[in-house]
């Protein structure tokens, strides 16, 4: 039995740490170590708090793989690939590994980051350090629903994690990160049917637009994706962050195809032959982007 890291399947919880840490060269050895200890380490401060939906999940991205676990590698473990088209970015920024912490409390999630990092020491680097909370029970920040149609019960592990079609890495889960920044002023001075339109469902109901409004330019327009007959998926972990003055979106997402995400994202950013790309990247834009591989627990522990 190939158990997967905790953090993926798991409903997502109220708040969030998101971690990208870059690998100092010389440590690998320690930081190996210390990854290998990660699960036990989340099920410990899980009991502190008597919180047992602490969970968390450590990743690794494909330059630090080699150097951290050999020279077997995830199939389709690469490099983030930034993409532009127009005035459309999305950059791919450093980070060797990922750790993904959430539960409905946030002194639980600290301490468990603060455990981890206190562990690493100058073995790894902060690149980013986000906090995540969920906002009017699962809106983000533009004020639209957002997880409506992730995967639910059995269909999250059959969409994020690898079967046999990897089977040395069964149980493992591609992870692929982005922080979007919304342009929320100009968003909000939006009439509620125009940001309609550029969602594809009902602001206050959540309902999907028929496909006879619903433009092609529309965001689930553009990431609804058919392949023979079935809907390309992925599984959503996204939570809001942010300040007053700098907020959007922690797109985290799960899935045991990396080229799913991808295919969504080229959607997203890259105008088709009649100029349709997502509309909500005229009011929010990405600012980072990385991809990574989260081993099973086994995988992990064998250090
Ligand atoms: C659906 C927001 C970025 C993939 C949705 C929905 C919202 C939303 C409100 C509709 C409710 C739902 O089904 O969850 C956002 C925002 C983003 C963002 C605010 C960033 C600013 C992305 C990215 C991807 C993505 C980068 C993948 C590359 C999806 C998928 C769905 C979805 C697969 C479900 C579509 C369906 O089956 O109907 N998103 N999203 N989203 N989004 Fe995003």
């Amino acid at each position: 039995m190939t158990l997967p890291q905790s953090a993926i399947c798991a409903e997502t919880g109220d708040f969030a740490v998101f971690l990208t840490l870059t690998l100092v060269p010389g440590a690998e050895r320690t930081v190996r170590a210390i990854l290998a200890g990660f699960p036990d380490m989340v099920e410990a401060v899980a009991a502190e708090f008597a919180e047992p939906r602490l969970v968390g999940s450590v990743a690794i991205g494909a330059e630090a793989w080699p150097r951290l676990m050999g020279p077997k590698r995830p199939a389709g473990l690469v490099p983030f690939a930034p993409l532009a088209d127009g005035d459309r970015f999305a950059p791919a920024t450093p980070a060797d590994l990922f750790v993904h912490i959430h539960s409905p409390r946030h002194d639980a999630n600290f301490a468990l980051a603060r455990r981890l990092m206190a562990r690493l020491g100058s073995g790894a680097t902060v690149a980013e350090e986000i906090h995540g909370f969920k906002h009017k029970g699962g809106r983000d920040l533009t004020g639209f629903v957002d997880g409506t149609e992730n995967p639910k019960g059995e269909d999250r592990p059959e969409v994020a994690l690898v079967g046999d079609e990897d089977a040395d890495f069964r149980g493992g889960s591609h992870v692929s990160i982005q922080r979007w920044v919304h342009g929320l002023t100009q968003w909000e001075g939006l009439p509620v049917p125009q940001q309609e339109g550029i969602i594809g469902r009902t602001k206050e109901t959540d309902e999907e637009l028929d496909d006879s409004v619903k433009p092609p330019s529309a965001h689930i327009a553009r990431v609804v994706i058919e392949e023979d007959g079935e809907e390309l998926e992925i599984l959503r972990h996204s939570l809001p962050y942010g300040t007053t003055s700098d907020s959007g979106l922690y797109f985290v997402a799960y899935g045991r195809d990396p080229a799913t995400f991808r295919k969504m994202l080229d959607a997203m950013v890259v105008a088709d032959a009649d100029g349709n790309y997502d509309r909500l990247m005229d009011f929010s834009r990405p600012v980072t982007g990385a991809a990574f591989f989260a081993p099973s627990k086994d995988l992990l522990r064998q250090a």
